[in-house]
């Protein structure tokens, strides 16, 4: 049967259980741990796009996927409180969906979790050249730091090598084991904060500040039409990325006191905190330097990150305009007059920017560690290396694919595909957590979603709206990666797959703890 592979949720419980680590994490923690993980790349670089797709509407764009996190996030606490493993939404779909399902949400995880890695290390890339220019007064020709403009670059851009060099740093340090304590989480997640607060508080109150740059308030409408990309949902679909990461929070379940609590509060308690500090932010911005689109001649914006928009912004009368920066937070300061403050706060996106990358690349491999060693993806990628204890073989590989997308594809369109897996992913976790409420009701769960036949169905129904509403070739972009994946699975993956083969193996930790169960154990039924 095509959808009867399903993994016995009895046998993942059991190596949940044998794991057994020390449940250390309070709430605060895990809040600071989502902080960590979300505030990158969507804030410090993508306003600039986002603006171009809404104008002062971006701010209602924050608002609208920031609302769509906080529903999919209740689902995601619900099945990260009952099922507390790694490979998060794909090992929740093996155990309620089955294989086939779970191997489309495996290969959307790439789009959510590679994909997004390249796209910080372009928005890093922004903050490196502005930092060199204004701290070093050192200006990389544009050919060295834009991918070309056949691919959407700036005009004159070739291949974005600080991108390269970040996601290669990045990637070595994964090899070798590096994994980041929650101490430099911590200075991190400080050091995000107080630029973003330094940025509401010299903003806000300036006396550049001029409410009429808010007027008209939706150049571009709410709805900018279907395939453009364009409008406050536009600017909604691509901003969701500025809160691409909260999911992290819920892996950590196992390791969390009274996680009932302490999960919905460290999930909830991120994403609000990012959403008021987005929406002031954009407040920010716009309210001090104007935040509206270059129009076409058809009153219509230019398409964000599109070449015609770039020859724009190259023209005297832009360059100054928030959605021509390349380093949105930072231009804005140094525009009003505060050049030193600017380059700090470029100076803090490029020391916190990295740990995005590496918090996403590490995802990435675990999830294909997981895969290959249930079978779906070639054993020989989940090799450890002997002295450094880590999955060498499939972090060099993701490495090399993160950086050669990288090199030249712009921000905006990098974060627009992982948003389509990451959209993808959700919407299953969400259907994942009613099915278990109706197969499944017994089961303990330490977190139940309120009013979860209202709040899951928005979450599905929210990030379904956001898919449809981003650019068609982001749109299209997924189907042909899903159909990539269903060759690789029906051609590789599903004669190989161990439960397939009868052996239900459990395995989500790198040193290799695992259960193996024969077919029949319980729950093993075929659905
Ligand atoms: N939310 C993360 C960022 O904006 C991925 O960089």
């Amino acid at each position: 049967m095509l959808f009867g592979r399903v993994k016995p949720l009895d046998a993942i419980l059991a190596t949940a259980k044998k794991k057994s680590l020390e449940r250390t994490l309070g709430a605060l923690q895990l809040t600071l741990f989502g902080i960590g993980a979300v505030i990158g790349t969507g804030i410090f670089v993508l306003t600039s796009e986002g603006a171009q797709k809404a104008g002062p509407g971006l701010m209602l764009a924050f608002a609208i996927a920031g609302l769509i996190c906080i529903v999919a996030a209740l689902c995601y606490a619900e099945i990260a409180s009952m099922i507390p493993v790694a490979g998060s939404a794909y090992t929740y779909t093996y155990a309620t969906m089955g294989e086939l399902l779970a191997w489309t949400v495996g290969w959307a995880l790439v789009l959510e979790y590679a994909v997004a890695a390249s796209a910080v290390s372009v928005g890093w890339s922004g903050y490196f050249v502005g930092t060199l220019r204004e701290l070093a007064g050192i200006d990389l020709p544009i050919w060295l730091t834009a991918g070309p403009v056949a691919l959407g670059g700036a005009p004159g851009g070739f291949i974005n090598l600080p991108a390269v060099f970040i996601a290669g740093v990045i990637t070595w340090l994964l090899m070798i084991g590096t994994t980041e304590s929650a101490r430099v989480n911590a200075i991190l997640v400080v050091i995000k904060v107080v630029a973003l607060t330094t940025f509401i508080v010299l903003t806000l109150p300036s006396e550049e500040f001029d409410t009429g740059r808010f007027n008209p308030f939706l150049p571009a409408g709410v709805f900018g039409g279907f395939g453009t990309g364009l409008g406050a949902v536009g600017a909604a679909a691509i901003i969701f990325f500025a809160y691409v990461g909260f999911d992290s929070v819920s892996t950590a379940a196992e390791e969390t006191k009274n996680p009932q609590r302490n999960v919905p509060i460290g999930l909830i308690g991120s994403l609000l905190f990012c959403t008021v500090f987005y929406i002031l932010v954009a407040a920010g911005a716009i309210g001090t330097i104007g935040g509206q689109p270059i129009m076409g001649p058809n009153g219509i914006p230019f398409p964000a990150g599109s070449a015609e928009l770039a020859r724009q912004c190259a023209l005297p009368q832009y360059a100054d305009w928030l959605v021509c920066s390349n380093e949105a937070l930072a231009h804005v300061l140094r525009q009003i007059g505060y050049s030193t403050i600017g380059n700090m706060l470029g100076l803090a996106a490029f020391i916190a920017l990295p740990s995005v990358i590496l918090i996403l690349l590490y995802g990435q491999t675990r999830i294909f560690f997981v895969m290959s060693r249930d079978g779906l993806l070639p054993e020989g990628l989940s090799k450890i290396h002997p002295k450094w204890k880590t999955p060498y073989v499939v972090t060099l590989m993701t490495g090399c694919v993160v950086a050669f997308a990288a090199a030249f594809l712009p921000v905006g369109r990098l974060a627009e595909i992982a948003n389509t897996g990451t959209l993808y992913a959700f919407l299953m976790v969400a259907l994942a957590v009613l099915l278990l409420r109706v197969r499944d009701p017994q089961r303990p769960r330490a977190f139940r979603v309120p009013g979860v036949w209202f709040v899951a169905p928005a979450a599905m129904f929210g990030c379904a709206f956001l898919f449809f509403n981003l650019p068609a070739s982001a749109m299209l972009v997924f189907p042909v990666w899903g159909a990539v994946g269903l060759l690789i699975y029906f051609g590789y993956s599903r004669s190989r797959s161990h439960l397939g083969r009868g052996i239900v193996e459990v395995v989500d930790d790198i040193e290799g703890r695992e259960t193996m169960l024969p077919i029949d154990a319980p729950g093993a039924a075929e659905r």
